[in-house]
Formats: C-alpha cells, structure tokens, sequence
C-alpha cells in the first residue's frame, strides 16, 4: 500500500460488509454484548468510523428505536442500510471535518469501533504523535457533541499481551493476506491509553481472541477488545 495515500480513503472502493466485516465479526459480536446492556430506545449516537453504517445496522439487528449518526469519510458510507428500528443519519466526513460541522444532536453515546487506530494514521506522523492529536480531536469533538455523563463506547484491535514478536509477525503476514495490510503494535491502542486520555476507568472492558479466519482460534494473537467510559467532565 502507498504510504502517500490519504488513509481516510483506505477502505474506498471496498466491499466492506462482505469482506472486512466478515473477517472481524468477533469484534462485532462483542460490541453488540456490550451495546445491549449499554442503549435503549430514544438514544442519539455518534458512530465515528461506521464504515457501512456498521454501528447502525448491529443496533437496529437488536431491535432499538436509537438514532444513529455514521461520520464516514470513506465511499464505504454509499453502502446504507435498510434498517427496520433504527434512524440513520450518514455523514460523508472525516473525524476532522466533523469538528467543524454542526452534529444534528448531542449524543448520549460516542460509538468507535475498529476505527480509532484509522483515524489516528490520517494525522501522518510517527504512531506517538499520531496518536496524541487524535486524542485531541477527539476531546474537542466530545466536548461540542457528547451530553454531560454520556457513553464513549469503543471497539479496538490489538496484540495479545503476551505474544512474542513472531508471533506478531505470523500474525500480521495472515492479516495483509486476508484483509489487504495490517498494523504494528504501536499503531494499535490499549485500554490503558484510553483510560488515560479520559482521565477515568472503564466502567466495562472485556477482550477476547479475534481469529479473522475462524478456523483456529487458539492460535490468533489478535485480540478484540471492547470498553465503555462515561464521561462526566472531560
Ligand atoms: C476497520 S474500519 C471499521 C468500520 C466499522 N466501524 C466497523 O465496525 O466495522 C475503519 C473505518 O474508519 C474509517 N476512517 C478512516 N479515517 C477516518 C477519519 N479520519 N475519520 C473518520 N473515520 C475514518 C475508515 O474509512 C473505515 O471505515
């Protein structure tokens, strides 16, 4: 892949549903156990990073009446869903330019799942700042757009705690193979880094094993992971 490229135009062009969706859908089934305890009928939320609307469609296969909102700068968004409860709002937009747009509501809940590690690279720099810019557009883009108390539900990838570095490589050469390229560690993020950036604790985080090929799962050493902070005063 070109390392020029805009990465907010990665997945441009991209069968997500039936490809990269398929390949994370551990990922997917953990935020949809998480979310069902975490929503309910009436609430306004962000998803930042929805691809096809994805935080749309496992919300409205649950049944609840929410209004979801997808920031999606990649043509990934033209895929919309035909949703049955749920009330979906695509935005054609970058993390970044949605700083600068009017949101049609303030949300109880900020959805990102599989994304923050995305939009992270589009800043360009080495993985540290990278990440610390991202950390700053995201505080501004909670403090216009999240209610006081609101949810910031997150879903990210990263290695297993104990993987060795061939492991990771073994793992990262199976990835590229199946979804087109793959991160190092430290463009991924921890829980860690998120508790520290929101200056405050999970109130949920659970992980397990994500085997993007479902045949082994005893040997993947991807892990997805999913956390819930509420956000009193950020
Ligand atoms: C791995 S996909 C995750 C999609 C979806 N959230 C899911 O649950 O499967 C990462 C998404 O982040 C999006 N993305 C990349 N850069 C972005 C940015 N600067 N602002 C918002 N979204 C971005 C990509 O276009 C892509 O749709």
């Amino acid at each position: 892949m070109d390392i020029y490229m805009d990465n907010s135009k990665k997945f441009d062009g991209v069968d997500y549903k039936n490809t990269f969706a398929q390949s994370i859908s551990a990922m997917h089934e953990l935020v949809r156990q998480v979310l069902s305890a975490q929503i309910c009928n009436g609430d306004h939320i962000l998803d930042i990073g929805g691809g096809p609307g994805m935080g749309a469609r496992i919300i409205d296969e649950m049944g609840i009446k929410a209004i979801v909102t997808n920031i999606e700068p990649s043509t990934t968004i033209n895929d919309v869903p035909n949703l049955l409860s749920v009330e979906y709002i695509p935005l054609h937009i970058s993390l970044k330019e949605a700083l600068d747009t009017r949101m049609p509501y303030t949300a109880d809940c900020i959805l990102m799942v599989s994304s923050a590690h995305e939009i992270a690279l589009c800043n360009n720099m080495g993985s540290m700042e990278n990440k610390k810019i991202f950390f700053h557009d995201l505080d501004s883009f909670i403090r216009k757009n999240l209610a006081p108390g609101g949810k910031v539900i997150l879903g990210f990838p990263n290695y297993r705690k104990d993987a060795s570095m061939a492991e990771i490589e073994h793992q990262r050469r199976l990835t590229e193979s199946l979804l087109g390229h793959s991160h190092p560690p430290d463009e991924l993020f921890t829980i860690e880094e998120f508790s520290s950036a929101f200056n405050t604790l999970p109130m949920v985080f659970i992980q397990k094993p994500m085997d993007l090929t479902h045949e082994n799962p005893g040997t993947t050493a991807l892990m997805a992971n999913v956390a819930v902070f509420r956000l009193n005063n950020i």
